[in-house]
């Protein structure tokens, strides 16, 4: 057995670069609610055509800010689809709402707009659809459905910071957006979270929100006199991201272009190399779709968990770290009770594995993955 994988599943890009911010944040003592935090908040707006990125410290506790600070809970229902972390999952239920489980497109893995409209009841409020894998979902579907039934649209966008929809950035489309910044993401500052929106209202809320309700940031109390008090006209908590991760987004995203070329390179290679593949299908990207390659899921062809087992044994004996597809939430023990029947999550999740992707990984390693595969005798 291999003790470390020859071909790593990812890894996060740093360099000197994230070192060298980290290190000004420190030596500035501006170590959190500082100047490091407002430019990385602007620049990642920026990167989504969107007006207001606001910062937090996972993409977890920002769905969770934005689910309370819209006033969704109890009574409520919200449809998620289950294939995804179940994080998209648990945070309805934090906020005191009921998740109900939309079907997948098994090409694409994501969401199906067809399974969410019957999945409406009189106490749907919102719709929670997940950019999986970093593909966009069909979002302009969901804008249409939202506007039509007056419920409140959330992208799950936690994988997707990059990816384009018609051209256009995640992050532009639905009213709010959750992007995560976690160790696994496109860019990372290790955990993290930015939920971007054009209302500049609510972002005010939400910036008061993650720091106790209070109503003026630590940077604007530094820069006003000492007598002008800040208050706590709401209960809020502690979400806030710090300046040394936001110092290190900001070096992330300067590389944001040279990282998606990276890994559109590596993600052709497999798409080149599975075209017409016997054990395992690619995922089908859609013409209007740009996605930013965060992870490369394939599913095996008979659809069998047995077949996709033994094909993750085969990669990890000959030194080729893979994981599972993602998982299917409503199967997990808190959401079994609610017995959803849902076919196609079902399937995917049990037959699918993920490859490995990231900037770092060679032509080589990409052709050695292609090559084990083509070793499996199933
Ligand atoms: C689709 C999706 N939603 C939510 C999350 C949770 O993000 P975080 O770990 O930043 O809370 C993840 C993390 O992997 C994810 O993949």
């Amino acid at each position: 057995m291999p003790s470390a994988p020859e071909v790593a599943f990812s890894r996060p890009c740093f360099g000197i670069e994230e070192e060298e911010a980290a290190a000004r944040a420190i030596r500035s003592r501006w170590v959190v609610g500082g100047p490091s935090l407002a430019e990385f908040e602007k620049r990642f707006a920026e990167v989504c055509g969107a007006e207001n990125a606001v910062g937090v410290s996972s993409w977890t506790t920002g769905a969770f800010l934005l689910l309370k600070a819209l006033g969704i809970g109890p009574g409520d229902e919200v449809i998620v689809p289950s294939l995804t972390f179940i994080a998209s999952v648990n945070v309805i239920v934090h906020a005191g709402a009921t998740p109900v489980f939309a079907d997948i497109d098994p090409g694409t893995f994501n969401i199906d707009p067809d399974d969410t409209e019957r999945k409406i009841t009189p106490r749907t409020r919102a719709i929670l659809p997940v950019d999986q894998i970093g593909l966009p979902c069909e979002i302009d579907r969901f804008q249409v459905l939202a506007a039509a039934k007056n419920l409140i649209l959330i992208q799950d966008a936690a994988c997707s910071f990059g990816s384009k929809f018609r051209g256009a950035p995640a992050g532009s489309h639905a009213p709010y957006s959750v992007f995560s910044l976690h160790a696994r993401k496109v860019i990372t500052t290790g955990e993290g979270g930015m939920i971007v929106t054009n209302d500049g209202e609510l972002s005010a809320k939400l910036r008061r929100l993650r720091h106790q309700g209070m109503s003026l940031s630590d940077y604007q109390r530094h820069k006003s006199s000492p007598t002008m008090f800040e208050s706590y006209p709401e209960i809020g908590y502690n979400f806030r991201i710090t300046d040394i991760q936001a110092a290190i987004g900001v070096a992330q995203i300067q590389k944001l272009d040279a990282f998606l070329a990276r890994r559109r390179v590596i993600a052709q290679i497999y798409l080149d190399g599975l075209k017409n593949h016997t054990t395992v299908v690619a995922p089908s990207v859609p013409q209007h779709v740009t996605p930013n390659w965060q992870s490369f899921q394939v599913r095996v062809r008979d659809g069998q968990p047995s077949t996709r087992n033994a094909l993750m044994e085969h990669f990890y004996r000959y030194g080729v770290a893979t994981r599972r597809g993602v998982m299917a939430s409503h199967l997990e023990e808190p959401y079994r009770h609610m017995g959803a029947r849902l076919p196609h999550t079902e399937a995917v999740a049990a037959s699918s594995l993920q490859l490995p992707i990231f900037p770092e990984m060679t032509h080589s390693d990409a052709e050695r993955v292609l090559e084990v595969l083509s070793n499996f005798k199933s």
